[in-house]
């Protein structure tokens, strides 16, 4: 195995950004930029501009090149780079020490910029593009590579299916035939003046802010959904669980903030809603910490779910939670689930590449009529257990109606209340 033989193994980065800082180099380059053919990017791939500038896809330098996107599709890992790991065991003595290991880098989702045939003449093979939004510059794209965006081929591997009525598969079905590799350098922070900018929090700043909070350890939860006291269940027993070791355990509370399908609760109002969660203590503000993740969602499940725990070690998290059937969807055409609602944790627990993090696998949370609270659900008496779907709860608020009292502070449901009323006015 030539090229991978451990002489060549480099260390990576805890967090790599992509960020020139020094404000001389960026005048020359935004200068140089005005000489370049650029790209314009779509909204979806300032988002993943966004994810890699600020170093959650550590250590890539760029949008994927044709061996990286390789090795992503068909080993779920980045081969050329492995990371340093300190293993913790025994020696020949019997005194615990540790050591460095090596591993390789989990990376199950391409992060790839899609282009057209038009545009890909455009560039004219020229070796520095600049990728533009807005008509405004982002970065400079260098040393690219172009090679074929086989999308049949990528969405059957990377969703397990080519159906277009999936809306992330519709999403890369309708993108260019070509993708466009290469190093970038971002030239600006990328915000969105939607008044949402005070929670996007890069890697590093996060690190700041766990060191400053006196953390000992910290813990993620992904979401995409308004939270529930099944979600808050999850949170307060991995805190509890966490408190039997660590002192001060500090959740991040990490809702994604890139794109999503039409019939998910848009950002603005899932903000609100997890601040009156915040502010009504079913989340402790002493605890929390709430951000924004910049990626787009994929549903992509199992698939998906590694990506959504990799990406948090950027952050300098050690604890993962994952429930039932995390970046789920619907089979489309279907009542039924896509992924088999267990493999999400399951894969995410075997995952390669993957040392940094323990992972906590939970059980289904459902509403408990008998205690009328949100518990593990329990085959054995499941008539106890009533489902409250996003279908379900969008029918109470149209009927001016409330959920069953224990599942979600009141305050959090009158924020959601008011925007599934604001559907059905529009
Ligand atoms: S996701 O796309 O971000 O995974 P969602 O916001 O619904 O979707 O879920 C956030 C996390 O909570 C995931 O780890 C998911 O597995 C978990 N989860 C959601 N609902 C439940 C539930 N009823 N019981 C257990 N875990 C759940």
């Amino acid at each position: 195995s030539v090229g991978l033989l451990p002489e060549q193994i480099a260390e990576v980065p805890s967090v790599r950004e992509l960020f020139v800082n020094d404000e001389l180099a960026v005048a020359d380059l935004l200068k140089e930029s005005q000489t370049l053919p650029f790209v314009e990017l779509p909204k979806v791939d300032l988002q993943w501009l966004q994810v890699l500038a600020e170093g959650w896809a550590t250590p890539l330098t760029g949008f994927m090149r044709e061996r990286q996107y390789l090795q992503c599709m068909h080993f779920g890992q980045l081969l050329d780079l492995k990371q340093k790991v300190a293993f913790v065991g025994e020696k020949d003595d019997g005194k615990e020490d540790s050591w460095p290991l090596t591993e390789d880098i989990n990376q199950s989702i391409p992060i790839v910029l899609p282009i057209t045939e038009d545009i890909k003449n455009s560039l004219n093979g020229a070796n520095r593009i600049a990728l533009k939004y807005n008509g405004q510059v982002f970065a400079i794209l260098s040393d690219p590579e172009i090679f074929e965006h086989r999308k049949d081929e990528r969405v059957c591997r990377q969703f397990g299916t080519n159906d277009p009525r999936h809306p992330a598969v519709a999403q890369v079905l309708d993108s260019g035939d070509w993708l466009l590799g290469g190093d970038i350098s971002v030239v600006q922070k990328i915000q969105f003046n939607d008044g949402l900018d005070k929670y996007r929090k890069t890697p590093n700043e996060l690190r700041a802010i766990f060191a400053e909070k006196k953390a000992d350890a910290v813990f993620a939860f992904q979401l995409r959904n308004p939270i529930h006291n099944g979600h808050a269940l999850l949170m307060r027993d991995t805190r509890e669980k966490l408190l039997a070791e660590h002192k001060n355990p500090i959740l991040l509370l990490h809702p994604l903030g890139g794109w999503t399908k039409d019939d998910d609760v848009p950002l603005d109002v899932r903000i609100k809603q997890h601040e009156a969660v915040i502010s009504e203590r079913v989340l402790d503000p002493e605890w929390t910490v709430l951000s924004i993740f910049p990626s787009p969602m994929m549903y992509a499940g199992p698939t998906e779910v590694q990506w959504h725990a990799r990406s948090r070690i950027a952050a300098g998290i050690q604890h993962y939670i994952v429930g039932r059937d995390p970046a789920g969807i619907q089979k489309p055409g279907s009542p039924d689930a896509l992924y088999e609602t267990s493999h999400g944790a399951k894969v995410l627990s075997m995952a390669p590449g993957l040392s940094a993090l323990r992972i906590l696998p939970f059980r289904v949370a459902a509403y408990d009529k008998t205690v009328k609270k949100m518990t593990f659900f329990d085959p054995k008496r499941k008539d106890d257990f009533e489902n409250i779907s996003g279908t379900k709860m969008r029918g109470l608020a149209r009927n001016g109606e409330t959920p069953p009292e224990g599942f979600m502070a009141p305050t959090a449901w009158e924020v959601l209340a008011g925007y599934y009323k604001s559907l059905q006015n529009a």
